[in-house]
């Protein structure tokens, strides 16, 4: 595994293995890996000649009261899990390198980016689309790998790559779990042993939620009730909604398409998200 970490090097390391027709897997990160990023590394691997994994905590994409000074970082544990998950390339840029100074061009998405994390987190998904797009252009990969655990992040750049004709296909991997439910997150590292068995919170109601679906519950609100339930135990609920997977617009009586439900919770100072699928077979 090759480690770079200037945009030059990382090119003049790529374009060898492009001139010979190699395909290549993306898989960005703001590092701090567990075996969600694992997955998608993996599946990277598998599918890919060559994977390049990024790890930047990309500041445009935090809000001015959010985590971004103490996001958790821990690059030697980050490149033996690279390495394991058999990543070829690691690109680890400064902040400077991705953001000379006088930078001022952004991407601005859509409507897809205002509803769930877009209506608290304000300028979140303007951040992530900006450097996603400039990530994509740096690594010019032909598939880049994202997880279902960030649903409308996926849905987000799935937009942007259609609408600014990316040529990169956009795979979806699915949410790694804890033995018990509780979806692999960074920022579980915040959580204490008592913080840690509310968050379980989230998954527990999502999961009940998908059973009653599977058992035939079509009714939105029931879905979304079953859900609920086991949040009391959290600290507040940003969001519980059931929306259309395409559009991200609020599901109202009868389900009667794919859709998501997608939880945002804060177990103490910690923000945690999570969401299954409901699909019609
Ligand atoms: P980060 O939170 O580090 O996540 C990197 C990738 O790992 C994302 O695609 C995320 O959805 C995926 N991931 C995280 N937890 C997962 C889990 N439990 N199962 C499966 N996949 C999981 O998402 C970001 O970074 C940033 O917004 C980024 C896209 C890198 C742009 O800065």
């Amino acid at each position: 595994m090759r480690v770079v970490r200037t945009i030059a090097d990382l090119r003049a390391l790529l374009r060898p293995l492009r001139e010979e027709g190699k395909r290549i897997g993306f898989v960005p990160t703001m590092g701090f890996l567990h075996e969600g990023h694992g997955a998608l590394i993996r599946q990277s691997a598998a599918r890919c000649d060559a994977t390049v994994v990024s790890i930047f905590v990309n500041p445009t994409q935090f809000g001015p009261n959010e985590d971004l000074a103490s996001y958790p970082r821990d690059l030697e544990r980050d490149q033996n899990l690279c390495l394991e998950a058999e990543a070829t390339v690691l690109f680890l840029p400064e902040v400077a390198e991705i953001y000379p100074t006088g930078f001022q061009t952004h991407i601005e998405p859509g409507r897809l980016a205002e509803p769930l994390c877009g209506r608290f987190r304000p300028g979140h998904f303007r951040g992530v689309a900006t450097v996603v797009a400039k990530l994509f252009n740096m690594v010019q990969p032909d598939l880049a790998f994202f997880g279902q655990k960030d649903f409308q992040q996926t849905v987000v750049i799935r937009r942007m790559a259609r609408d600014l004709n990316l040529p990169v296909d956009v795979v979806v991997v699915p949410t790694i779990r804890e033995a018990d439910g509780l979806a692999l997150s960074s920022r579980n590292t915040y959580l204490d042993e008592e913080a840690r068995r509310r968050a379980l919170s989230l998954s527990e109601g999502l999961m009940a939620a998908k059973a009653a679906f599977e058992a035939g519950e079509r009714d939105a609100q029931a879905l979304l009730d079953k859900a609920r339930g086991p949040l009391s135990a959290v600290d507040s609920v940003q969001y519980l909604e059931l929306v259309d997977t395409q559009n991200l617009e609020p599901i109202q009586g009868q389900v009667d398409r794919t859709a998501a439900l997608c939880v945002a919770a804060y177990v103490g100072t910690t923000r945690l998200i999570d969401n299954v699928i409901l699909a019609l077979t």
